[in-house]
């Protein structure tokens, strides 16, 4: 096998490789969805991308790369095993419309086979195998022959049956209710120390999943229907962690040089060795690793959606250093190892990184408070009994800052029930905003180009500059936002609430632009000449090379410029009449708009 043994080298080959196949490398976006409500993180490279897989031009062409920072939150109690993992990053290659499967099938072959050097016997793939229940979505037999011509035999391809209505077994998508979708085609590595078997059989964990190319020809809808696309994409992704496993002979993702730091770090700071406590190691260097990304895109810990998932990570993981007999507050020391590793791709991890400690260290504290009462409040509670009560599991919530999932894996370790819906009732008595709830309020997400978002995208742009002008603070910028059909959320810095007169003023300055009819003009330019030509960026964010710049304004009067990738209306006349519905802080130095179009 060829010298690929680090996350450096592993990323450069495949960034280097589809860049020789005239694919442009983009960054990684955020961990928080730029107007997605329907998701809380990005859980794939296709996420960010939605609208020029919807046939949005991209500013830089049909062929992208990229390496992309994902959070995904399904299976954090399933974190522990050799696997597992909250925080990974996947390695994306997309064709906007451009070449499909034969091709994309051929490259992915090529980028595995000779780049890596996985010899073929032990590589095999898996194909759609239709399903019985969507007759009109045909089993792919083409993609099966273009395997098969490349010299992968018939017997190390597997048709996978069904998985359209779950979204597994050869579907994919889409990443939130709705949006791109399709048959995919992925790539098996045997790990077996003994030679591979010559039938390839998926169900064999010595069987490893190194890729996955997305044959996208479906767009889901709001009813759940599979509509054919008028773009027919590809959305290849392949996880930077278990390649790198893989490519090192390791069974034990947590051998390799991405968190093998961290793991010495937790030896050091527990005096116990990895070997007797591998789940409690993994648990906290995967915990607190995602931790870190997710405090660096803007998060804090709380007690609703991105900021309860953080706490719930953050408090799992102090809850195993106290396992391993962690006496002091230790979750802060694993962020030096993190950024070292990451730095170079990631540079808010080193502008973050004084915050990043801070709300680490602070959410540790306070829950060091409660974990030991909370400890032997739930054993005095689960004495002698088979459930947990939603009151008692509730006492716990409150009193001790007991996330749910976090009691009832403590039941589960000693079999007993948990009655998680009369906690939730519980829960929502007490006037909590129930996550489940909030996370999926609203069906509509980035695919979602409806009339109502499109015009929130222009009025935020119109709040940012009303913003600056009114407060008179040229420094103000854009620090988040996420719109859904309801409502605008825009986030920037400010040191100070806003008085009620700044509110009304800031109103009037939106509504009277909306009055005047001024026309929305979108241009592709450079980033560099955007930037010069004084268009607002979003702090911290990364822009590909080539960017999209919405002007409000004609040639004498410009309202506002700024790098979008939209959607916006034409001119702002009927766009409603623009109202803050609340003004709050959201972080240290930052303030949050919350404000709708009636
Ligand atoms: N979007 C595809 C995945 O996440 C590539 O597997």
């Amino acid at each position: 096998m060829k010298a690929v043994k680090t996350r450096e080298q592993l990323i450069k080959a495949y960034i280097d490789f589809f860049k020789s196949r005239n694919h442009k490398e983009i960054p990684s976006s955020s961990l928080v969805p730029a107007n997605d409500p329907t998701v809380l993180f990005t859980t794939a490279g296709m996420h960010p991308l939605v609208p020029f897989l919807l046939g949005q031009p991209h500013p830089l062409g049909k062929r992208l790369c990229d390496v992309q920072k994902c959070i995904r939150t399904g299976d954090i109690e399933s974190v522990g095993d050799e696997v597992h993992h909250t925080f990974f990053e996947m390695l994306g290659n997309w064709s906007l419309g451009d070449y499909f499967k034969e091709e994309a099938i051929k490259m992915t072959f090529e980028f595995h086979t000779k780049i890596l050097g996985i010899p073929l016997e032990n590589y095999a793939v898996t194909v759609f195998g239709g399903d019985k229940r969507i007759p009109q979505i045909p089993k792919d037999d083409e993609a099966a022959s273009v395997w098969n011509s490349l010299g992968i035999s018939k017997e190390r391809i597997a048709f996978l049956e069904g998985g359209v209505l779950e979204s597994d077994n050869n579907w994919w998508g889409p990443a939130g209710n709705v949006g791109p979708c399709g048959p995919c085609t992925e790539q098996f590595f045997w790990t077996g120390k003994e030679k591979a078997p010559k039938k390839f059989d998926p169900s064999n964990k010595k069987w490893v999943e190194i890729g996955n190319d997305v044959l996208m020809q479906y767009v889901k809808d709001k009813e759940e229907k599979f509509n054919l696309a008028k773009q027919k994409n590809i959305d290849f992704g392949g996880g930077v962690e278990r390649t790198l496993a893989v490519l090192n002979g390791f069974d034990d993702n947590y051998l390799t040089s991405i968190w093998q730091p961290l793991i010495t770090e937790i030896e050091k700071l527990s005096r116990k060795k990895y070997e007797n406590n591998r789940k409690e190691m993994r648990i906290i260097a995967d915990h607190i690793k995602a931790a870190v990304f997710i405090i660096s895109d803007g998060v804090i810990p709380s007690n609703t959606e991105r900021g309860y998932v953080l706490r719930r990570l953050i408090r799992r993981a102090v809850r195993y250093g106290n396992i391993l007999e962690i006496k002091n507050s230790f979750t802060k020391n694993l962020v030096r190892p993190i950024i070292e590793i990451y730095k170079s791709t990631y540079e808010e991890l080193i502008n973050n990184q004084n915050n990043i400690i801070q709300e680490l260290e602070k959410e540790e504290e306070k829950f060091r408070k409660t974990l030991e009462s909370g400890l032997r409040e739930f054993e005095k509670l689960v004495k002698d009994k088979k459930e947990l009560s939603g009151k008692e599991a509730f006492l716990l919530y409150q009193s001790y800052g007991f996330p749910i999932e976090m009691t009832k894996e403590l039941a589960d370790e000693k079999k007993i029930k948990v009655d998680i819906k009369s906690f939730e009732a519980e829960n929502s008595k007490h006037q909590e905003l129930s996550r489940t709830a909030s996370a999926g309020t609203f069906k509509s997400g980035l695919a979602d180009n409806s009339e109502k978002t499109t015009k929130l995208h222009t009025a935020t742009h119109l709040l940012n500059e009303a913003l600056r002008e009114v407060l008179k603070d040229k420094e103000i910028k854009q620090k988040g936002s996420n719109i859904n059909p309801e409502r605008l959320r825009f986030d920037f810095n400010f040191p100070r609430k806003l008085t009620e007169e700044e509110i009304k003023k800031v109103e009037e300055w939106v509504n009277d632009k909306i009055k005047k009819k001024i026309p929305v003009i979108k241009e592709e330019m450079q980033l560099e000449k955007a930037l010069k030509y004084g268009a607002q960026a979003e702090f911290g964010t990364k822009y590909p090379e080539k960017v999209c710049v919405f002007t409000i304004g004609d040639k004498k009067n410009i309202v506002s410029k700024e790098i979008c990738t939209g959607p916006h209306v034409e001119r702002t006349d009927n766009l409603g009449k623009f109202k803050i519905l609340k003004e709050e802080s959201s972080a240290a130095g930052i303030r949050r708009i919350k404000a709708s179009l009636e």
